[in-house]
């Protein structure tokens, strides 16, 4: 059913992977906010410093990279994953107009192909919200994060202090809105798990730092 449900969105990824840039930004100009202005409230809540190991779980076409290449420095390492291999042709298209450096890899979220305590930070906005086994992906960003790492969990849902206003109500009839931001699937002993909203009230973001 997982595997059913993965190569639908494969497929989906990979037709929308060359208009994929220009829908966000379209989506943010019609919400009025700047997409990188709140890509880079994501970036903040990493914590990043320079030499760090930060893997992104669903990168995409990379939107998030040329904002963490500065903070991690040349000693540091950027690592991204996604399911789509269309999404990822642009990603390294953007990288080498950027000239930037990052690993990419072909996988699943809910199966990450790294060892346990890898990576310094772990970003994730815009895919757990349609995956199947989103416990599992939460485990697994867990599970690759070093002990005291910081993770950022970050997807589509209403600000509830937001919800009466009429362009939320509209955008309710997606059911990708519909969802509660995953708190209740974090594992127990993390250290100051907080959701807040952004993104014009439109996305959640989960910041936590892993014990010990
Ligand atoms: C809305 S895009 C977000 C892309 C990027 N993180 C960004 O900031 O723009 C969602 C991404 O999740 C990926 N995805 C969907 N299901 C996935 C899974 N099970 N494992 C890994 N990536 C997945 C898609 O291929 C797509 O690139």
């Amino acid at each position: 059913m997982a595997q059913q449900r993965n190569r639908q969105f494969r497929r989906f990824y990979d037709r929308l992977a060359p208009f994929y840039d220009w829908s966000m930004a379209l989506g943010a100009w019609l919400r009025g906010f700047d997409d990188r202005r709140e890509r880079l409230k994501m970036i903040r809540e990493l914590h990043l410093q320079p030499g760090n190991r930060v893997l992104e779980v669903s990168v995409g076409t990379g939107s998030n990279l040329p904002l963490m290449v500065g903070e991690v420095g040349k000693a540091g390492r950027l690592v991204g994953l996604d399911l789509s291999p269309g999404m990822l042709v642009q990603c390294r298209r953007k990288l080498r107009r950027l000239h930037i450096k990052a690993d990419l890899v072909e996988g699943e979220a809910s199966r990450l192909p790294f060892a346990d305590g890898t990576f310094d930070a772990v970003l994730h906005f815009g895919g757990i919200n349609e995956f199947d086994e989103r416990e599992r992906a939460i485990l697994e960003m867990v599970r690759v994060a070093k002990p005291g790492a910081r993770v950022v969990i970050a997807d589509e849902g209403i600000d509830p202090a937001q919800k009466k206003r009429l362009r939320n109500r509209l955008i309710r009839a997606n059911p990708l809105y519909t969802r509660e931001p995953p708190m209740n699937l974090l594992p127990p002993g993390l250290n100051d798990a907080r959701l807040r909203y952004f993104r014009a009230g439109n996305c959640y973001l989960i910041d936590f730092t892993t014990p010990g």
